[in-house]
């Protein structure tokens, strides 16, 4: 097939220049999308009589013919083609013959790309979102059978107060419909036509943006040609959204790996998902989590290279736009599958160990906060309370004790005021359920988050 380009160039292009210029072998991806964006604009040739009604139907037929084709293994995009779009043009004038060669009427190559991509990402995206869900469902689910289970919580990584395991589970599934948030609002701004921006300036010929951009599904058209054709904020945006989703998924990762270790032994991993150690046959390693931790780190750098990418860039297109392909490529196989993965890793990956949990909060000194409560409720300035609980503390670590080991004399040779009802409120389940401010731990607010989490994702 000889080259899409005009009758200017007398000479091939060198064999290695060609490989490099070409992008065939990762926008192959983008097949669906170019044929749907080819049928919509020959259709609006043809209803704005810029080619006859026939002639248009002919050259959807041939497009139909290639999808076909395609979805049956008859049809491999690939090299030689520089591009999808050269692809599927060279393919259609070997189908239909010369008629084919009016397809390109009216459009450039720069507002077809940049139409493609966003017709992907608009789908990819709400595949997404639905692979989100999917994991926000496992947590509750997860979390509402853990309720009354309660775990030791953190800041800086020191016990801090004990927490029903729902509580932890529900921070997660408000994380992730942030992501879901994020992604709707980048979607917006992704379902915008750029198609009939033609190469920079517009075009002379009579046709009609609002028909393709109607046929394609976009609620809106740019307005400026030249920003149609060299935007890709909305790439920047989902990469950005998506390294959020990543973070959060790192972060419970994190948690997870902690959770297995023998230190912690707050679960363990099943077979389904642990693996083991080529040399040390007692291991069972957190792959899983560990695999989605690392892989963050490649969307972050999609990130810097798309923002890289754009930075410098004059006005309008530029083949530089040519390098965005394979990050948001990348971006997208790696969010959806690290989401899978932790639906699993999730629904039948660990088994908590709730034992193990109320020992370790039957532990430590995470109920001393309550002790100083305890005081304020006898009228204790707070600030005085918290001292006198740092020296009650200060007693126990000396004599090897926790809390509740004290004696009501020993409390009492530190405040008068504590009576035997002291030791009831530091059980670690009361501990919990008293704390019941909007959004905090104790049972009855945990219920509630579960109840109207249940109702938003289960209805
Ligand atoms: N393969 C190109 C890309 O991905 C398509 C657009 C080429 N346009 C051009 N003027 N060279 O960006």
């Amino acid at each position: 097939m000889s080259k899409a380009w005009s009758n200017r160039f007398d000479k091939s292009l060198d064999p290695f220049i060609e490989q490099f210029n070409s992008s065939i072998n990762f926008d192959k991806n983008l097949i669906i999308e170019d044929l749907d964006c080819s049928i919509a604009h020959a259709r609006m040739l043809g209803i704005n009589q810029i080619i006859s009604v026939k002639e248009s139907e002919i050259i959807i037929n041939g497009l139909n013919e290639i999808k076909n084709e395609y979805l049956k293994g008859e049809f491999i995009p690939c090299f030689p083609s520089e591009d999808i779009h050269y692809c599927i043009e060279e393919k259609l004038i070997n189908l239909i013959g010369d008629l084919g060669k009016k397809l390109h009427t009216g459009r450039s190559r720069n507002d077809q790309v940049g139409t493609d991509l966003r017709l992907w990402l608009r789908k990819k995206i709400d595949e997404i979102i639905d692979l989100i869900i999917d994991l926000q469902k496992a947590l509750l689910s997860l979390a509402d059978k853990n309720l009354y289970t309660l775990i030791p919580g953190y800041t800086h990584l020191q016990r801090a107060q004990p927490l029903s395991f729902a509580h932890h589970l529900l921070a997660y599934i408000e994380m992730l419909q942030r992501d879901i948030d994020r992604l709707h609002n980048v979607r917006d701004r992704v379902n915008i036509s750029p198609l009939g921006a033609a190469a920079l300036a517009g075009t002379k010929i009579k046709i009609d943006r609002f028909v393709t951009a109607k046929e394609l599904g976009f609620k809106d058209i740019y307005k400026n040609s030249l920003d149609a054709v060299s935007d890709r904020d909305f790439a920047v945006e989902f990469v950005a959204a998506s390294s959020l989703i990543m973070t959060h998924l790192s972060r419970l990762s994190e948690e997870i790996i902690l959770w297995v270790t023998d230190e912690f032994s707050f679960a363990t991993l099943t077979d389904k998902c642990a693996t083991g150690s080529s040399l040390m046959p007692q291991k069972k390693n957190p792959d899983v989590p560990e695999l989605i931790r690392g892989k963050t780190g490649r969307v972050f750098g999609h990130l810097q290279a798309l923002l890289t990418i754009i930075k410098g860039l004059p006005l309008a297109y530029n083949k530089d736009f040519q390098e965005d392909k394979e990050p948001i490529f990348d971006t997208v196989k790696t969010v959806a599958d690290c989401l899978k993965a932790m639906n699993i890793l999730i629904k039948d990956g660990l088994i908590i160990e709730k034992e193990n949990l109320l020992r370790s909060v039957e532990e430590d000194f995470s109920n001393s906060t309550d002790l100083a409560d305890y005081l304020v409720s006898k009228n204790v300035p707070f600030r005085e309370a918290y001292q006198t609980v740092g020296s009650i503390v200060k007693l126990c670590l000396s004599k090897k004790k926790l809390l509740k080991d004290l004696s009501l004399a020993e409390f009492q040779d530190f405040n008068e005021k504590f009576e035997e009802d002291i030791f009831e409120k530091l059980t670690p389940r009361n501990v919990v359920d008293s704390r019941n401010s909007i959004g905090g731990t104790g049972f009855e607010q945990v219920s509630l988050q579960l109840k109207s989490w249940k109702s938003k994702l289960l209805n």
